[in-house]
């Protein structure tokens, strides 16, 4: 499917303002006609399809390049929506929405049939998340259906914390685009299946496990998370793939000596180099696109800028990108989790 025109509508500075309110409307509409829309979220930018309608849901798989045993995320604006896609809703559950919805959190649940096959891959299971932006909440509530959104970057790319991302990877694929601004986690939400016994991290995320555990005691970890062990396959399909990745080849670096020399042997090779650092070490490359994301002092920069820097290397064309690692606690896991999948798996040198 080709669209010569994607649509553009601008709600930045989104108030709720009966103008705010029109532009939803006219964008749920093609939802509802079962077109593919993208809109912001807290976490990053989705490509929402009616989750109930199997052909739009379809629309979503080409229009990304996505392959098809990659399930999709759907979102709701109000909890009442669950009770229709899900067939029930396990304690640990209630706890987690009462905490963490509206937010980063999807949860996965046993599905009902309702649920287009396409959106759970084949899957009994479907994942479920309330997004805390009022602009995708409004979107959602004037589409008055469940909402199947991936996130709205051609498959492999760093995820759109801009609708000019969006614009960019998506243009003449999509319906349209609404623009609420820039995204602000940055990073997707945690992904955590609570319709297993003991519930399973699948993906880290805006959530910390930290948070979850406070809330509902032990949460086991998918092991391969844990290990970069090729060998293993992950309990969630799209943690399998490459993900992430600019077109230069991405390495992680332990530390600032070994950065140093790394860039200057790629210099030597005459390789345009990049380096992914932090405002703390900025002044301690020297390279040909340097690139600061955010501050070691607050994780929450650093995943919030996280991918925008790393689209910076495409469009300044750099060969080999030198990133430096974070603690693997807190947020840093999940951030540590995105480097190491734009590294294609490899371990820091
Ligand atoms: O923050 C987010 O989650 C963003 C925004 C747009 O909401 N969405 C997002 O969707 O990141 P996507 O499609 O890029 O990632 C969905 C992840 C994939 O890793 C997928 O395999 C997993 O969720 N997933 C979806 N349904 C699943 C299921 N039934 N069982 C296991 N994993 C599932
Ligand atoms: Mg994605």
């Amino acid at each position: 499917m080709s669209y010569k025109q994607t649509k553009y509508w601008s709600v930045d500075n989104f108030s709720g303002s009966e103008e705010n309110l029109q532009v939803m409307k006219e964008a749920a509409l093609w939802i509802t006609k079962g077109e593919i829309v993208a809109f912001p979220t807290e976490t990053v930018y989705g490509l929402g399809a009616n989750a109930l309608d199997e052909q739009a849901v379809k629309k979503i798989f080409e229009a990304k390049g996505r392959p098809s045993d990659n399930p999709l995320i759907v979102h709701i604006a109000d909890i009442e929506q669950l009770d229709e896609l899900v067939l029930e809703i396990p304690d640990v559950a209630h706890q987690l929405m009462n905490q963490f919805w509206p937010g980063p959190l999807t949860l996965i649940f046993k599905k009902k049939q309702v649920v287009a096959p396409s959106v759970t891959a084949g899957l009994e299971t479907v994942a479920v998340r309330m997004p805390d932006h009022d602009v995708a909440r409004a979107l959602l509530r004037a589409a008055g259906v469940p909402v199947a959104a991936p996130s709205a970057n051609v498959s492999g790319k760093p995820s759109p914390t801009t609708a000019a991302h969006v614009y960019h990877d998506l243009k003449g694929k999509i319906k349209g685009i609404v623009d609420g601004g820039r995204t602000g986690v940055g990073l997707e939400s945690t992904v955590l299946d609570c319709s297993t016994p003991v519930p399973m991290l699948y993906r880290p995320g805006g959530v910390t496990k930290e948070e979850l555990e406070a809330v509902i005691g032990k949460v086991d970890v998918d092991p391969t998370l844990l290990s970069l062990s090729a060998e293993q396959t992950p309990l969630s399909p799209g943690m399998k793939y490459t993900h992430y990745s600019p077109s230069g080849t991405v390495y992680l670096v332990r530390d600032r000596q070994k950065m140093v020399e790394l860039i200057w042997r790629a210099k030597q090779e005459g390789k345009r180099v990049g380096v992914l650092t932090t405002v703390e070490n900025e002044g301690a490359y020297e390279a040909d696109v340097v690139v600061a994301c955010g501050s070691r002092e607050d994780l929450a920069t650093v995943a919030s800028a996280l991918y925008d820097s790393l689209r910076t290397f495409d469009e300044r064309e750099a060969e080999v990108i030198f990133s430096e690692v974070f603690p693997y606690e807190g947020l840093g896991i999940a951030i540590m989790n995105r480097l190491e999948k734009a590294a294609g798996g490899q371990t820091p040198l």
